[in-house]
């Protein structure tokens, strides 16, 4: 069932209001159609600086504390009131279950008090969605490289509201997870890929000659589209060991230029076997300037059409999640019917609940 307005006519151009609670950003977006209103963000990355990762406890609490007013800001910045909201997307999955739940239970209430549907939509396809605000066309189909704190992996998106196949994806470590790790045993603090993106700028990228991960001969034929990052974190661990005298700035440069280097390798390889001559790059990582700059001359010269959304909008947040929605409002998708409960594993392919 579509959404429609008083006339029975399908709303083109919904207000949906998004909510995103996956980890440690309570954040909430307002779109109409494709148009961005409202974008708030309380991050509890301050209380968890200290233990040098997220702790799920504290992260639960903060998002209860900042709900109501991240809301009722939203609402302020787009200039509309709650009865104005067509439809309400949450973040079902994957993340952090207590986290999640959070925000699951106040669209859910949200929803119900202003009698409008529900979409609990997942966090990944919602990262890439994002990029969807910026153009008046779709974009697919399109091949997606989608690099966060919790995962890395190459898509093919056929349709962002419905049908998306992995073709590959991390064995061990996500791209952000090894920003992250690689910071903290270099001392830049956490979270680590703003850190090392800042060391970087002053460092050398071709002065250590990191591993690329799964790039051999034989993981092409096997398995192109996967990516590796422990290999690259234990060299550059024993590197250190070995180096007494390393240069912090050189490390965080040559270390990222892996990255980058294997990421794109594979995504363009996707793009060229696909016959997809177009590329999103979603997701924390894609939040880095290099990763940002190599991708623009590589695919510049692939004849590659790149879309990667603005920095604040790859790190999480609410619009991704409101543009997921409003999306599957415009597809006719339906809503989902009755309660439903967070899925911490919930996979890429299953854009919707
Ligand atoms: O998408 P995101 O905000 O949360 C998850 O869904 O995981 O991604 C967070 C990850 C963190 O690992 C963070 O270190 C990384 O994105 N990140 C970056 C940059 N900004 C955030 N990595 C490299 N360079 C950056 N500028
Ligand atoms: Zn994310």
């Amino acid at each position: 069932r579509c959404l429609c307005d008083a006339k029975g006519i399908r709303i083109m151009q919904p207000i949906v209001l998004g909510i995103e609670t996956s980890c440690d950003e309570t954040a909430i977006g307002i779109v109409r159609g494709r148009t961005l209103l409202a974008n708030v963000i309380a991050s509890s990355v301050d209380e968890h600086a200290r233990f040098g990762g997220v702790v799920p406890e504290i992260a639960s609490r903060a998002h209860l504390e900042a709900m109501l007013p991240s809301i009722e800001r939203a609402l302020k910045d787009a200039q509309i009131s709650l009865s104005d909201v067509d439809a309400v997307a949450v973040t079902a999955g994957p993340g952090l279950v207590g986290a999640l739940l959070v925000g699951v239970a106040s669209a859910s209430g949200l929803a119900q008090g202003l009698g409008r549907p529900l979409y609990g939509v997942n966090h990944l396809a919602a990262h890439v969605s994002v990029d969807y605000l910026t153009h008046n066309q779709p974009t697919d189909p399109t091949i997606a490289l989608l690099v966060s704190g919790g995962h890395s992996s190459l898509l093919q998106v056929d349709d962002i509201t419905g049908s998306i196949t992995k073709l590959g994806a991390t064995m061990d470590d996500a791209a952000g997870e090894a920003f992250d790790k690689i910071a903290r045993i270099l001392d830049l603090g956490f979270p680590g890929g703003p850190a090392i993106d800042r060391e970087a700028v002053n460092g050398s990228a071709s002065a250590i000659d990191f591993p690329r991960g799964l790039t051999t001969s034989n993981d092409w034929a096997t398995r192109p589209y996967d990516f590796s990052f422990s290999g690259l974190k234990t060299a550059v661990a024993r590197y250190l060991e070995s180096t007494p005298s390393f240069v912090r700035a050189d490390v965080a440069a040559s270390f990222q230029e892996a990255v980058v280097d294997v990421l794109l390798l594979k995504a363009l390889a996707a793009c060229k076997s696909s016959g997809i001559d177009s590329l999103v790059i979603a997701g924390g990582v894609a939040a880095n300037s290099r990763l940002r700059a190599v991708a623009a001359e590589r695919c510049e010269k692939a004849g590659i059409q790149l879309r990667i959304p603005s920095p604040a909008l790859c790190t999480d947040n609410g619009a991704m999640v409101a543009s997921l929605g409003s999306l599957m409002v415009s597809a006719g998708r339906p809503a989902t019917q009755g309660a439903f409960d967070a899925d911490s594993s919930l996979k890429v392919e299953q854009v919707s609940l």
